[in-house]
């Protein structure tokens, strides 16, 4: 983070509110503390957004029992929201965690429905819509994110009628009938109505919620025209129009192919290379570790390759960078432990004195450290068993600009539903994400430049301003009361 200083300006024109802040207080050991960038693709997303507007936002500063003044960094203004540990264990780890997260992601894992969680769910969002309603100017346009928060819409709304609310998910809306497991599924659809303008990442997401809307809200939902944006479906809430839509996020691409075109970063590409032994092929996977990731699913793919002789340690090196996130969830913590074991089995079996066949770090990376890596990296592994999106998939194709690289996507991200060029795999069927591996490894150049080709453009032209820019002109066209 930049220079900050605390003269905070009170009310704002344009609010995002999201449980977390873009940059997360740390604590040293020596006592002191300092911010660094947040993890995940919420911030990636919405940060550079937000930095050439004069906006607030209102989020959580990733740490307990903090009250920290407004921040103005930028011409962004951060107001942070204090939670108890308490609050961390049953709102943040608990519903938001192993609850919501893992419901609304197939239930990979099962979700936990307990009745304190969902109590501290409600008291927390409550403390976000009173926070937002306080620093809101009038008439301003806020925008709410993610699962965190789908209570917000309907508080700030009974809080601050005048204020026009979008919402955004940024994960995956389930199948009806997984959502109706929910105890609180009611709440939540009608938490959701409180805005003006809900907005999911696939047209799919949007329909799930326009169903559930008309049979569980009682609302009546037009779900004909659910489409990209431009022609949204609608629910009718009293004398208010919701509006429903597709929105699929993406990157700032155009900064992101600058950078990556750069010398030092071509520079460090060549020289990370050389640290890996300059194998003829490197293998990167690029997450949060995270069970909905499939890390685990890639990494036995690699090691059946390495062991069925039809790739070798000596000439493919795989890379995994595992950002290190909610580890105190039972679920990660497992999670955790199967891909450690996993990268050193391999490790054991292929792996040489000074040359193992899988480096992993279990570390956040510094943005440019990162850029070079998608650079320097042959073929990119991004094989989520769900997931809402995947910038990192966007990430690695917008570092193409030389259309070099080969991209294996699961079906069951966000990202495949664009970047169709890719070697898409269903990340349950092992043989397939071999032979997706295999394929993407031992390319024709022409054939692969070809895939690139297709997948840069549609990466380069589909931003994330064009996203905000689609969202927000949804948003400014609801004419409510
Ligand atoms: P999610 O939001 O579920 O974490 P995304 O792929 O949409 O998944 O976004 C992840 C973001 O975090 C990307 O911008 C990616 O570059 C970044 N990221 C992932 N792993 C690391 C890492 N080890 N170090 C730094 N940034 C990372
Ligand atoms: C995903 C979620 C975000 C979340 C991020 C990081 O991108 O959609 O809402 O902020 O992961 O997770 P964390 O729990 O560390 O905030």
């Amino acid at each position: 983070m930049t220079d900050t200083t605390s003269t905070a300006t009170t009310e704002a024109e344009f609010v995002v509110v999201a449980n977390r802040l873009p940059v997360d207080l740390e604590r040293l050991p020596d006592g002191t503390q300092r911010w660094k960038s947040s993890p995940g693709g919420l911030v990636t997303a919405l940060d550079p957004l937000l930095r050439s507007r004069r906006a607030a936002w209102v989020g959580w500063p990733g740490v307990p029992d903090v009250e920290v003044e407004p921040i103005v960094d930028d011409d962004l203004t951060l107001h942070p929201v204090t939670l108890s540990q308490a609050e961390i264990t049953d709102y943040y780890e608990g519903f938001s965690n192993a609850t919501l997260w893992p419901l609304f992601h197939d239930v990979v894992a099962p979700p936990a429905f307990h009745r304190h969680w969902w109590n501290a769910y409600l008291a927390v969002n409550e403390r976000f819509a009173a926070a937002t309603a306080k620093i809101a100017r009038d008439g301003a346009t806020v925008w709410v994110q993610d699962y965190q928060l789908q209570l917000v819409p309907r508080m700030l709304r009974e809080l601050r009628p005048d204020l026009r609310i979008g919402f955004f998910l940024h994960i995956p809306f389930p199948p009806v009938e997984l959502f109706m497991q929910l105890p609180w599924r009611t709440e939540l659809v009608r938490g959701l109505l409180g805005a003006d303008l809900v907005g999911f990442q696939l047209p799919g997401g949007a329909q799930n919620f326009l169903f559930l809307a008309r049979r569980l809200a009682g609302m009546s939902a037009t779900k004909s025209a659910v489409g990209m944006g431009t022609r949204p479906g609608q629910v009718v809430v009293g004398d208010r129009t919701v509006r429903v839509g597709a929105f699929p996020i993406s990157i700032d691409s155009t900064a992101l192919d600058k950078l990556s075109r750069s010398r030092p970063i071509r520079r460090r590409a060549a020289e990370i290379r050389e640290e890996l032994g300059n194998p003829a092929t490197v293998v990167l996977g690029v997450d949060r570790l995270d069970y909905t990731k499939g890390i685990d699913l890639r990494l036995r793919a690699l090691g059946e390759l390495y062991a069925e002789r039809r790739i070798s340690a000596d000439d493919v090196v795989m890379v995994q960078l595992a950002t290190p996130s909610r580890d105190r969830v039972e679920h990660y913590q497992r999670m955790r432990n199967d891909i450690e074991q996993a990268v050193s089995g391999i490790n054991g079996e292929f792996g040489r004195m000074g040359r193992p066949a899988v480096h992993y770090l279990h570390q956040s990376i510094p943005h440019d450290e990162l850029t070079a890596i998608f650079v320097a990296a042959d073929v990119m592994l991004v094989t989520p068993v769900r997931d809402g999106m995947n910038l990192v998939a966007k990430e690695y194709v917008a570092c193409r600009h030389d259309l070099t690289g080969t991209l294996v996507l699961s079906e069951f991200a966000g990202a495949a539903a664009e970047l169709t060029s890719a070697f898409l795999v269903n990340p349950h069927d092992l043989d397939g994400i071999k032979n997706a591996v295999e394929a993407a490894i031992t390319v024709e150049p022409d054939e692969g430049r070809r895939r690139m080709r297709a997948l840069h453009r549609q990466v380069m032209t589909h931003d994330v301003q064009r996203w905000a820019k689609g969202f927000l002109a949804a948003l400014g066209t609801v004419d409510n009361p």
